[in-house]
């Protein structure tokens, strides 16, 4: 059987073996004996917000939201729909509470639509907007789940933006502090943790930048700049608010889609390169709210357009969080060590980089490795969330009816692997959401991109758990990954 090895190649072999390295049956084998294991008490979930799933937008006094409108501009929505009706969830809430149960998680996040609860965004609450919320909550601590509510994803009360200018204005962050201050106030008794704000890094730039999201502005730097700091003051007074008037002991933070900054390759002055690139491309949002200050290399580079700030503004922005959740889905940069400022390379994406079916979905696994590693360092975090990962699949109906999801299942496999790698060295991942429950409205996509455990069929509203669905519930169930 060796008779074709030369010498040479033999040895080399002999040498592997010394190293454990071609004993691949025993790998395997000491693979499946040893489940890689979560805490105890570590937090299983799975997310959706109000604009992609609720429907029922002309239902109990709801005012519009800049989604309602910018959804109904011809060309901003890729397959011209609208979440007009969405996954009726609205209605079909207690249906969907089961899908959750079914799963065997404990934990759900769900957003809060500001225009149900505020229709004008300030002044006259809606009573019946609030009690939606009262009933979902309700419904879901009888099921045994628990509710993680956000403030904000994205849907702003049109009116605000009308008025003054949605996030172009400060008097946005006054009336999302009234807001946050009524909400906490009727539902803290049930809800423990609060997330505020949802994705900056997008809502920010997609919305107001690069006319992408709603409500489809291009405005030059400087103003973008304030806006984003108009949105991290909005945070600040909302957790101020949040303790002053919810339940003692609410949990309150964010959910930032971190710029994920992840070393090519992980020698030490490369991950530290990474901890700097993650510093400076996170420092116009969790940055000023975990540093109370803008770095001094974010305010250089920007300028002229750097936010105009006042110290008791930063202040407020640094009332500190009881933790950071963070949206973790593809790479966004693969840096390595430079000897020059900022000391840091960023390198160029091949065009045959993986990806899930999203153009943007880049599969990089140890992303939700690095980033909560070098997060907890940089900023001294002890509790964070991964409140959103995830991904979209083709997702068809096979013959027999099933939605064989497998590439998803590679995905999500992959991550999670890498997130117990993580949470065993001791990074503080005390929980995850996966995204999403069920497919909903994609927002500039429609629904022709599918992110759901569940699928949905938007005519007829039938929801189909699709396997990676009972692969989830099997990771939560053991609590591990791997047999
Ligand atoms: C993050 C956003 O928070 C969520 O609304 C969106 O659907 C997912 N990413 C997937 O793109």
């Amino acid at each position: 059987m060796f008779a074709n090895l030369s010498r040479r190649s033999f040895a080399g072999l002999a040498g592997l073996a010394a190293l454990g390295m071609t004993t691949r049956a025993s790998a395997a084998e000491s693979d499946t004996h040893a489940p890689a294991r979560f805490p105890k008490d570590f937090v299983w979930g799975t997310a959706t917000s109000s604009y992609q799933i609720e429907g029922a937008v002309n239902e109990d006094g709801r005012g519009k939201s800049i989604w309602d409108v910018f959804s109904h501009t011809p060309g901003k929505i890729e397959d011209g729909t609208t979440g007009d009706r969405a996954n009726e969830h609205y209605h079909r809430y207690k249906e969907d509470v089961g899908l959750i149960k079914a799963l065997g998680v404990k934990a759900y996040r769900f957003s809060i639509a500001w225009p149900r609860v505020f229709p004008d965004g300030t002044g006259q609450p809606n009573p019946q907007g609030l009690d939606f919320y009262n009933r979902l909550v309700d419904e879901l601590l009888a099921n045994g789940i628990e509710p993680y509510a956000t403030l904000y994803h994205w849907d702003l009360p049109q009116t605000l933006q009308d008025r003054v200018g949605g996030w172009q204005s400060s008097d946005t962050s006054k009336a999302f502090a009234d807001y946050a201050a009524y909400v906490a106030a009727r539902l803290t008794d049930r809800v423990k943790t609060i997330f505020t704000v949802n994705e900056v890094g997008r809502f920010v730039n997609f919305g107001y930048g690069w006319a992408i999201d709603a409500p489809g502005l291009k405005l030059p730097t400087a103003q973008l700049n304030q806006a984003r700091h108009h949105v991290a003051l909005a945070h600040g007074l909302a957790v101020q608010a949040i303790r002053a008037s919810g339940r003692a002991g609410t949990k309150v933070g964010a959910a930032e889609n971190i710029a994920a900054c992840v070393p090519a390759i992980a020698t030490a002055e490369n991950i530290r390169a990474a901890e700097i690139a993650t510093r400076e491309l996170n420092a116009g949002f969790l940055g000023v709210v975990l540093e109370g200050k803008y770095t001094d290399g974010f305010l250089a580079y920007a300028g002229a357009d750097a936010p105009k700030f006042t110290t008791d503004e930063l202040k407020i922005i640094g009332t500190p969080n009881d933790f950071v959740g963070l949206n973790i889905y593809a790479p966004q940069f693969y840096v390595t060590a430079s000897d020059r400022a900022p000391g840091f390379h960023v390198l160029p994406f091949p065009t045959s980089f993986p990806r899930m079916n999203s153009e943007w979905l880049r599969i990089g696994p140890e992303v939700i490795y690095w980033a909560p590693r070098i997060a907890a360092k940089i900023w001294n975090i002890d509790t964070i969330y991964i409140s959103e990962n995830g991904a979209s699949s083709e997702d068809k109906l096979a013959a027999d009816g099933q939605v064989y999801d497998l590439d998803r299942i590679m995905f999500l496999r992959n991550y999670l692997t890498q997130m117990q790698r993580a949470v065993a060295e001791g990074v503080p991942i005390r929980g995850y959401f996966l995204w999403s429950l069920m497919d909903n409205f994609e927002w500039i996509f429609g629904y022709g991109k599918r992110f759901g455990l569940y699928r949905v069929d938007f005519e007829t509203q039938a929801r189909v758990p699709k396997l990676s669905a009972a692969f989830y519930r099997d990771v939560v169930a053991r609590n591990a990954i791997g047999v």
